[in-house]
């Protein structure tokens, strides 16, 4: 039997992960990182603040360096990762401060090493194998606990806003970064890119389900989804164009069923004539990605589409995303008359990117394994953590609690793209 079949609910740990405060010490680190067999990529700035932010929605890796140098209390800093990071991790940290006391009451605190500012190679080398050690020995293998499964269901509300970009990069950070069984479930039927954009080969599965629903159990789709990484299974077609698909739609619940008990997290990329034509598919989706961008046409069909989704998910968290944010004067319509005719913020905008989003084509990767850059990388997190808490929290209903009539709004629409363009920021 394949992986993600048998192992749910066991996480596999990355077996290194950095978090360093100048460039220096990432040079360093990297190449020794190499010489263990790990990826130099796993080498990320942001210091002990990103380490706290990315450890608490992803899983912990086996061992995490720590730059301690721009944090002004290291010890209460220290409490703070140990909060969000998992049991079994070894942790070495490095700092400028040169006392004693502290180094006592860091280790006191959990902290394996503590290697003072600058530090060789070989320093870094020692530590790394005391800290291989402590793992291969009989203490940290704690198993994991079995986490609820989370359903996100990603809604472009015009076609090439970027939904499927959206739904792909957040499917991948499930799997990659949250260390869930990852499901992506792409029903555009005839003209999926969930495939495509992962460099995979597309299969019968999804037209051998629609066609033939009584087949679909847990071997099915085991056989039928396509493996893009040990954590990332794709159910993606390019059906015929000459053949349109004859279903009540019978066939995507029962997809959806065995998604759920085969995999720790699925993430559905529904175009929108399919909303229309199954409004049961959203009913029990945890998470409801609504993408936009700030035009006319988008404005208008996100107040519908926001409104809809009241009515046919409520038990969901709907989560605003825009896309291709550009500079102020670029766009049609202004972030803040967008917000205010949806009567709801923007939860994380993602700025236009043309080269990440070209790069991620050629390399058959998600944007949001190419795009590792700030500005990418912080809305990605934004998305990741806002769709994990709603089941880790139980943070659902937002659907049903935004109260009023957006509908009536459609009304005033063309008086926004009237106005002198505002400024409109890129960051959320
Ligand atoms: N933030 C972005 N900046 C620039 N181009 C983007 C961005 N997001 C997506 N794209 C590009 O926009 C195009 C449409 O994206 P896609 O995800 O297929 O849209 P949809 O599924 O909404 O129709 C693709 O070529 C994709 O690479
Ligand atoms: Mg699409």
């Amino acid at each position: 039997m394949n992986a993600p079949f048998q192992s749910r609910g066991a996480t596999l740990r990355d077996p290194f992960t950095a978090f360093v405060a100048d460039d220096e010490t990432a040079e360093l680190i990297r190449p020794v990182a190499v010489e263990h067999g790990w990826s130099p990529e796993k080498v990320n700035k942001g210091g002990l603040r990103n380490a706290v932010q990315s450890l608490s929605v992803s899983a912990s890796p086996n061992i995490l360096f720590v730059d301690l140098s721009e944090s002004g209390d290291p010890l209460s800093d220290i409490n703070a990762l140990a909060e969000v990071c998992e049991p079994g991790t070894v942790v070495i940290a490095a700092g400028k401060v040169n006392d004693v006391r502290l180094y006592r009451d860091l280790v006191a605190s959990g902290i394996q090493d503590y290697l003072l500012k600058p530090f060789t190679a070989d320093q870094l080398r020692d530590a790394f194998s005391h800290a291989q050690m402590t793992i291969s020995g009989p203490r940290g293998n704690e198993p994991a606990a079995d986490r609820p499964h989370i359903m996100a269901t990603v809604i472009g509300v015009r076609g090439g806003v970027g939904a499927s970009t959206i739904a792909t990069s957040l499917a991948w950070m499930m799997g990659e970064k949250a260390g869930r069984h990852t499901a992506l479930l792409d029903l555009d039927v005839h003209f999926g890119t969930g495939a495509l954009s992962l460099d995979l080969e597309p299969g019968r599965g999804l037209t051998d389900a629609i066609e033939n629903p009584s087949r679909i159990d847990g071997l099915f789709i085991e056989r039928a989804m396509m493996r893009s990484s040990e954590k990332l299974s794709v159910l993606s077609a390019e059906a015929p164009i000459n053949q349109p698909m004859m279903t009540d739609g019978s066939a995507y619940h029962q997809l959806q069923e065995e998604m759920r008990n085969a995999f720790e997290g699925m993430v559905m990329d529904l175009p929108r004539p399919m909303l229309i034509q199954y409004p049961h598919l959203v009913q029990d989706t945890h998470v409801a990605v609504v993408v936009v961008d700030f035009t006319l046409a988008a404005t208008r069909d996100a107040i519908r589409i926001l409104s809809w989704l009241k009515a046919n998910a409520p038990q969901s968290r709907v989560v605003v995303v825009a896309n291709k944010v550009q500079a102020g004067g670029l766009q049609e319509v202004s972030r803040k008359d967008f917000e205010q005719s949806i009567e709801r913020k923007v939860d994380v905008a993602f700025p236009y990117d043309p080269k990440s989003a070209a790069q991620a084509a050629k390399l058959g990767q998600a944007l949001a394994k190419v795009g590792t850059g700030a500005k990418l990388s912080g809305p990605m997190n934004q998305l990741l953590a806002m769709t994990v808490s709603t089941v880790d929290a139980g943070g659902v209903g937002e659907a049903a609690r935004a109260g009023g009539s957006l509908l009536g709004k459609l009304g005033g629409l063309k008086s926004l793209v009237a106005k002198k363009p505002k400024e409109a920021k890129a960051g959320a």
